[in-house]
């Protein structure tokens, strides 16, 4: 289906055809623009930036690129072609048609699930809001533009279901989306990990590695719903959030690679000498790894969990890549999951699988992870260092769900407090990490140019060359 940008709001869902509908969010737009020019990238808004929009929802050639000024990018409503008739592909209802009106006895569910995802949207673009006064290259802030204006749009996709779909209590929950606001003391995001502001450039590109990938998989869950009109909405969503991952891991990887290029020309593996250099050294990239994957992990909510049961078994929230399990009602089978053992030390239990959903979404995510890991190991072994960065244990600092309230160290073995309290510096950014990264987020905005922090990228943006002047100041 085509995009129609003849129109005020951009869209592939025929919203001409449904008057009340395009007014009701020609409404919201005023209040969307209003929001963006206050919390969106501050600094910014009156400067050529050069982004990608959407033209189709096709998997090839669905981006156009060119300079627009941010608040001029044509967010709109864009959904994946539907499947001729499409059968909803797991729980109680495998088999059935999928839904395109919401079932009553789901509505307060999913308009639950629909405004938790449309939350984070525009709680990270307030979380990343002064960043681009500290960017490391003209490259950089514009990537960090593209990340922003997308999720932006991934906001207005949420929007248009709650507005197509769940009349006044919708359009409610559509403003109530502009109303709260990340770190807002009487108003916050939903979710603790979005009421942080990203300070530095280093937990930006953590931050779009580890938090966007839980994203990536909420959306790949959400794609398989039931509810075939959010099942569309997500799968051309993911098609965007490609990017924001590349973002992280090639961010992290350069970083890495700017750390041990500083080694190489000391000589020396020495933490200190590699900061006095102004790079990051490698056991703080580790940490702010360590805290990141944390964080992200605790998104996905308790290893056992009825609400997760439930979302499977209405066929609302399915599994990430569904078709590539065998069965598909996760009836009468059981699921080990690991837990503390009363006393100490840890045990293995069965639970029914459906009650397991979320441990087994988490697993899929951390598995997601490791492969950029494993690439940024890769690079390590060639330069001759003997280092290797992990994921921490999903046990390591959790504070959600079984392990919250007991210590592990990031492999994983339970520590006592006092352990805990000895080592957690090793562990974690400690202050003193967090101001030496802050100390070097100074804006580098000379095209080609690149931070001392970080090594510039293997190429640019759309066949650009790195030194094309993405944003133009
Ligand atoms: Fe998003
Ligand atoms: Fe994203």
């Amino acid at each position: 289906m085509s995009i129609d940008y003849a129109e005020r709001i951009p869209n592939n869902v025929h919203l001409a055809e449904d008057r009340r509908l395009q007014r009701a969010l020609e409404a919201w737009q005023p209040h969307f623009l209003e929001w963006w020019k206050t919390l969106g990238p501050e600094g910014f808004q009156a400067k050529d930036v050069y982004l990608r929009t959407a033209v189709s929802v096709d998997a090839k050639g669905w981006a156009s690129y060119g300079m627009v000024k941010m608040p001029d990018y044509r967010w709109g409503i864009f959904l994946a072609d539907a499947a001729a008739e499409r059968k909803i592909g797991f729980g109680d209802f495998y088999g059935q048609p999928a839904w395109q009106e919401v079932p009553g006895e789901f509505r307060a569910t999913l308009r639950r699930l629909i405004v938790t995802q449309g939350d984070t949207e525009p709680a990270s673009v307030e979380q990343q809001r002064r960043l681009g006064q500290s960017c490391p290259s003209l490259y950089d802030m514009r990537n960090l533009f593209q990340v922003n204006v997308e999720e932006g749009r991934h906001l207005w996709a949420m929007v248009y279901l709650l507005h197509a779909y769940f009349g006044r209590d919708g359009r409610e929950e559509a403003e109530a989306l502009l109303a709260r606001h990340s770190g807002d003391a009487d108003n916050p995001r939903i979710l603790g990990t979005f009421n942080e502001p990203i300070q530095d450039w280093m937990s930006f590109f953590c931050f779009t590695y580890f938090t966007d990938r839980d994203g990536k998989f909420q959306l790949k869950c959400l794609a398989e719903s039931g509810f075939d009109p959010l099942a569309r909405s997500c799968q051309f969503m993911l098609t965007e959030e490609a990017h924001h991952m590349f973002v992280g891991e090639t961010g992290i990887g350069r970083v890495i690679r700017r750390a041990l290029e500083v080694m190489k020309e000391l000589g020396s593996e020495d933490a200190e000498k590699i900061r006095a250099h102004g790079a990051i050294d490698l056991a703080t990239v580790q940490r702010y790894i360590n805290f990141w994957c944390s964080s992200s992990v605790d998104l996905f909510g308790s290893e056992v969990s009825t609400n997760a049961a439930s979302y499977f078994a209405n066929g609302l929230k399915g599994r990430p890549d569904e078709a590539s399990y065998e069965e598909h009602r996760c009836l009468g089978t059981t699921y080990a999951i690991e837990k503390p053992r009363e006393g100490d030390g840890i045990e293995s239990e069965e639970v029914p699988m459906r009650n397991a959903m979320n441990e087994i979404v988490r697993k899929a995510y951390l598995r997601d992870c490791d492969i950029g890991v494993q690439r940024w190991n890769r690079v390590i072994k060639k330069a001759g260092v003997a280092f290797e960065l992990r994921l921490p244990s999903e046990r390591f600092r959790r504070a959600v769900g079984l392990w919250a309230g007991h210590h592990f160290d990031p492999s994983g073995k339970p520590v006592t407090p006092a352990e805990w309290d000895a080592h957690v510096h090793e562990w974690i950014p400690t202050e003193a990490d967090r101001a030496f990264v802050q100390s070097l987020m100074r804006p580098v905005t000379e095209p080609g140019k690149m931070a001392g922090w970080i090594a510039p990228p293997e190429r640019g943006i759309n066949n650009l060359p790195v030194e094309y002047e993405y944003v133009r100041l």
